[in-house]
C-alpha cells in the first residue's frame, strides 16, 4: 500500500504555502533576516506545536510568518514545497497564499506574489510540478481589506486561478465577503471557501457558500453530513470537497476517515490534501497512508480520492482528461 500511494500520480488542492514552512527553513530565514526566534533548535519548534483547535493553530501560524521578508524568501518557501511535491509524485497543485498575513507586517503584495510566481515557473520547468495559485482572504479581517487586496491582485490576474477564504471562521460568515467574491467572479476567478470542521454556525455558513456566494468547491466541508439536504445539494451541484485528514486530527481530534468514506459512498467528489504540512507534519503521501492504515482505506478508495482531485481541478477539459488517463495507466500497471 505504501508503494502504491508513493508512486500514485497525485493532485493537491488544499495546501497553504505559508503552512508548508518547515522548522529548518524557518531557522534559515530567521538567520538570513536577522530575526530572533523564541526557539533554540528546529526540534524545539516542533515540540511547541501543541494545537488542539483552529485558534491554537493560527496563534502559532501567523507569528511564524515573520521570517518571510523578501521575494527570495517567498521563492524559497514555495520551492521547498514544490520539491517535496515532486518527491511525492504530486504532479499538479493549486496552492493557497495569505497576502494579508504579510502586508499587515509591511511586506508588499508584489514581493509576496513575485517570489511565489517565480518558484511556480521554475517548479514546472525543472521539477515537472504544475501549479495554479489561489489567493485567500483572511476572514477575521474586514471585507474592505479583502477588497483592497483583490485590487492589489488585479495587475497579476494571469497569475491567479481563484480566490479562497481562510483563518478563524467563528463569527466570520461567508456573507461578510459576498461583494468581494462577486467582484472576483467578475474578474474571471474561481471561488472556494474554507468551511472548517465543527465551527460555530458551520451548517448555515455552508448554505451561504452554496446559495449566496456560489462557490465552485468547498475546503474541508465535513459538516455537510450534519444536514441531509446539504449533502444532496453538494451532490446535485457536483461540488468537490478538499478534505485534510491529518489536519483534522489536530484540529478536531478525528482523522475523519468515516466521513470521507460516506462522501465517497454518495458519489461526492471528496479529495485528500495536506493543509499545513509543515505544521501538521504530513504531506500528501502521509495523509493517504494515514487513511489506509488507520481507517482501512482500500486501494480503490485511495484511487477514487485521487481521481476526484484531478476531476475537480481548475484545468481545461483536455488537461483533465490527460491527468485522468495518466492515473488510469498507473492503476492498470499497479494491478
Ligand atoms: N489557514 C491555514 N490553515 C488553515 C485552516 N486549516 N483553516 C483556516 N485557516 C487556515
Ligand atoms: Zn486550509
Amino acid at each position: 500500500m505504501q508503494t502504491f500511494i508513493e508512486n500514485l500520480p497525485k493532485a493537491e488542492l488544499h495546501v497553504h504555502l505559508e503552512g508548508t514552512l518547515e522548522p529548518e527553513l524557518m531557522f534559515e530565514l530567521a538567520q538570513r533576516n536577522k530575526i530572533d526566534l523564541p526557539y533554540a533548535t528546529p526540534e524545539e519548534v516542533v515540540a511547541a506545536y501543541d494545537f488542539h483547535d483552529l485558534p491554537s493553530f493560527l496563534a502559532i501560524y501567523y507569528p511564524a510568518m515573520g521570517v518571510l521578508q523578501t521575494e527570495a524568501d517567498f521563492y524559497d518557501l514555495a520551492m521547498a514545497y514544490f520539491e517535496k511535491a515532486a518527491a511525492q509524485n504530486v504532479v499538479y497543485v493549486e496552492p493557497f497564499f495569505d497576502p494579508q498575513g504579510h502586508t499587515t507586517r509591511g511586506v508588499s503584495f508584489d514581493t509576496v506574489i513575485r517570489g511565489i510566481h517565480a518558484a511556480q515557473v521554475d517548479a514546472e520547468a525543472k521539477l515537472g510540478v504544475r501549479s495554479q495559485l489561489i489567493m485567500c482572504f483572511l476572514r477575521d479581517m474586514d471585507a474592505a481589506s479583502a477588497a483592497a487586496h483583490l485590487e492589489m491582485a488585479e495587475p497579476y490576474l494571469d497569475w491567479l486561478v481563484g480566490v479562497g477564504l481562510d483563518s478563524d471562521e467563528k463569527d466570520n460568515p461567508p456573507a461578510k465577503f459576498a461583494d468581494v467574491f462577486g467582484r472576483a467572479r467578475e474578474l474571471g476567478l474561481r471561488l472556494t471557501m474554507h468551511c472548517d470542521v465543527n465551527q460555530k454556525d458551520i451548517v448555515p455558513h455552508m448554505w451561504e457558500c452554496l446559495d449566496l456566494i456560489g462557490v465552485d468547491r468547498i475546503d474541508h466541508g465535513i459538516n455537510a453530513l450534519d444536514d441531509e439536504a446539504l449533502v444532496d445539494a453538494i451532490q446535485a451541484r457536483d461540488l468537490g470537497l478538499t478534505i485534510c485528514p491529518i489536519s483534522n486530527r489536530f484540529v478536531v481530534q478525528d482523522l475523519t476517515g468515516e466521513q470521507i468514506r460516506q462522501f465517497l459512498g454518495r458519489g461526492i467528489k471528496a479529495t485528500v490534501n495536506s493543509d499545513d504540512p509543515g505544521y501538521f507534519r504530513g504531506y500528501m503521501n502521509e495523509n493517504l497512508l494515514a487513511l489506509a492504515e488507520e481507517a482501512a482505506f482500500s486501494r480503490e478508495e485511495i484511487a477514487q480520492l485521487t481521481r476526484n482531485a484531478f476531476s475537480i481541478a481548475w484545468v481545461s477539459d483536455g488537461d483533465k482528461a490527460q491527468y485522468l488517463a495518466d492515473l488510469d495507466a498507473y492503476l492498470a500497471r499497479a494491478e
